[in-house]
């Protein structure tokens, strides 16, 4: 499911059913009720992950399954809407699907979004996040295994793996459109569980301002293939050790929809901004 076989088998899939896929092109994943930050593109078309042979399949509720691609203000993105996570039993190479088709189709550049939850005590649920840099706490790479020497190095330098240039245009688009943008620190854990008060306590110690289950692996992958990443999270509760409240996942959806919105209109002005 991950060779690069059957990466390439994808790609072309996909090529076969957009007529036009343009050079320049920017991925979009959207994470869980997210779905509804990218909408209305123009020109677009839309691909069940079901009608894409080979793709992994979203098992969770919250993440649509489909391949949209089309233009913001002229700029081409490919949005693929709904992710794969280490929780549902995929393996991190098989969670980076998305990813490496993404680069295997020649897509230089991508914007990860997701869901998280607030570490940093001057956060907020609603808040969005721009992601300065990761902490991957769950123990897997999709690296692991043989190298694929056409998609990048066998040891890749993690040292800037969130692009300044991305991250300086994402802080002025969001001023520009009145949204406010915190930064920090991304924690992945594998998941499914949500954490405890001790660790939540030992995850703020270590450093993380936000915590989720999905993006660091997946900005991994993409480094690896040389392809630059943004990331943005969106904030849907907030974690603190001494006084836990308890999260469910359909409040985080909810939170997360209700954010899809200041999360589209920055995310437009970003692609608006793009060279
Ligand atoms: N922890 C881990 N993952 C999450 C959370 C959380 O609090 N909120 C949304 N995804």
């Amino acid at each position: 499911m991950s060779s690069p076989e059957s990466i390439s088998t994808i790609s072309r899939h996909i090529l076969e059913k957009i007529d036009n896929f343009q050079h320049g092109t920017t991925g979009i994943i959207l994470g869980s009720g997210l779905g509804e930050a990218i909408t209305k593109l123009d020109k677009s078309i839309t691909i069940p992950y079901s009608e894409i042979p080979g793709l992994p399949q979203s098992t969770v509720k919250g993440h649509s399954g489909s391949l949209i691609y089309g233009f913001i203000n002229e700029k081409p993105i490919l949005v693929f809407s709904g992710r794969f996570h280490l929780y549902e039993g995929y393996s991190a190479a098989e969670a980076c699907t998305t990813v490496r088709v993404m680069g295997e189709m020649g897509i230089k550049r991508i914007f990860i979004t997701n869901a998280a939850g607030a570490l940093n005590p001057q956060y907020d649920a609603g808040d969005l996040m721009l992601i300065t840099d990761h902490i991957n706490l769950t123990g897997q790479s999709p690296l692991t295994g043989p190298n694929h020497n056409n998609w990048g190095l066998r040891f890749p330098d993690m040292s800037k793996v969130y692009c300044s240039e991305l991250r300086k245009i994402a802080l002025e688009a969001a001023k520009a459109v009145s949204v406010r943008l915190e930064r920090g620190v991304y924690m992945q854990i594998s998941g499914p569980n949500l954490e405890t008060p001790a660790e939540t306590r030992m995850y703020k110690m270590m450093g993380a301002d936000a915590i989720g289950m999905s993006t660091a692996i997946e900005a991994v992958a993409a480094v690896h293939m040389g392809i630059k990443v943004m990331g943005i999270t969106c904030l849907t509760n907030k974690n603190l050790p001494d006084c836990m409240a308890e999260t469910t996942h359909e409040a985080v959806i909810e939170q997360a929809t209700k954010s899809s919105a200041a999360m589209s209109s920055l995310m437009k002005e970003i692609i608006s901004r793009l060279d």
